[in-house]
């Protein structure tokens, strides 16, 4: 066999393993369980259903969808919205006054990108209950960026990580343990330690990868997942979905997916990395004429949008190009066999 071919299923053994670990979650006890039965119109069966989907607290069911909830606990949409209203209820889903907010803002938690200069740009790091989505051409670091983020969430928060694990949702195969294990020892980590926290999932097609993220909120508390990535977004997106014809059903699709994530983040105060392509835009004369594919949605639900480009050897230009509260900037960092440092 060759090397290629023998590194190839470790990765796929990796891969397989993780999938197990999702699926096993299933069958243990969940942490955040709620008596479901106390609410309106639920029986033991539609208890069961709603639980067996991951529909586990009131805060999952509040947050839900009716149309969703019903098609998986196989009730009508009218029953959904009793439950969801139920679920509602029993939890504060109130105004909150800008004391409050700010009170909030405070519990968020920066994770940083191992540079200070990214970090300062970030405002000290990628966010908690935010998603982050940098774009750029091929090479331009968006899976360096991810294999790094993946091993500094271990770190300790005063190290400028989140003491927590990863969930890495691979769509392009491109998640290599060895990056991993050079990116731990620069930091003289326990290098098994740092992959037994990363829990990698290979999302086939567009479909899976929205289910992956659906399961998530399965392992997150159990599995104390702080960070989850999805690289790429887009590429299956982009290949499935060729002609216009099929641009709004992606669209509606994406725009699930993306609400999902970011539900995700805002529940269980975790950070999303996602990465994304970019296509020509032909008609740009002056300036750069690339932009990030998948439309308005995605440029709409990303908190923090980071333009990558490819400088000079192993430099890149980092571009905050949108950003709810930080102003727009940008700076240059390098990226060698240690990971992602300052220029
Ligand atoms: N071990 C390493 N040491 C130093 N630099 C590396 C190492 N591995 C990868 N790189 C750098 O990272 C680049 C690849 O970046 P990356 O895979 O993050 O690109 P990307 O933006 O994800 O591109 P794509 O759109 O193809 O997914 C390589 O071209 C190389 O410059
Ligand atoms: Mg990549």
């Amino acid at each position: 066999m060759t090397m290629s071919a023998k590194k190839e299923e470790k990765d796929e053994e990796m891969i397989i393993d993780t999938l197990d670990i999702i699926s096993d979650t299933k069958k243990e006890k969940k942490i955040d369980e709620d008596d479901l039965a106390d609410l309106p119109a639920c029986g033991a069966k539609t208890v069961d259903k709603l639980k067996d989907c991951g529909y586990t607290s009131y805060m999952a069911l509040a947050t839900a969808d009716p149309k969703t909830v019903a098609e998986v606990a196989e009730i009508g949409e009218a029953t959904a919205r009793k439950i969801i209203q139920g679920a509602r209820n029993r939890i504060d889903m109130g105004f909150e006054t800008g004391l409050d907010a700010l009170k909030r803002r405070k519990e968020v938690n920066k994770l940083t990108t191992g540079s200070k200069t990214f970090d300062d740009l970030m405002g000290g790091g990628f966010e908690t209950s935010a998603i982050t989505e940098c774009y750029g051409a091929y090479g331009s670091a968006k899976t360096q960026i991810a294999h790094q983020l993946a091993v500094n969430v271990q770190l300790p928060k005063s190290k400028g990580g989140l003491e927590g694990n990863v969930l890495f949702i691979d769509t392009e195969n491109t998640f290599r343990p060895e990056r991993i294990i050079e990116m731990a020892e620069a930091k003289e980590l326990d290098t098994n330690d740092v992959l037994k926290r990363i829990f990698v999932a290979r999302a086939y097609n567009s479909d899976h990868q929205l289910l992956l993220v659906e399961k998530a909120k399965e392992i997150i508390e159990e599995k104390n997942i702080k960070l989850i990535i999805v690289d790429s977004m887009m590429a299956h997106f982009r290949s499935e979905y060729i002609g216009r014809g099929t641009l709004a059903d992606r669209q509606q699709k994406l725009n699930k997916h993306l609400h999902e994530l970011q539900k995700l983040g805002d529940t269980f105060k975790i950070c999303i990395y996602i990465t994304n392509q970019v296509m020509a835009k032909p008609n740009v004369l002056f300036g750069d004429p690339t932009e990030a594919i998948g439309g308005h949605i995605i440029g709409h639900t990303s908190t923090f949008r980071i333009y990558l480009k490819r400088s000079k050897k192993d430099l890149r230009i980092v571009k905050l190009v949108d950003s709810p509260n930080l102003p727009d900037g940008q700076t240059i960092v390098r990226v060698t066999r240690d990971g992602i440092v300052d220029e």
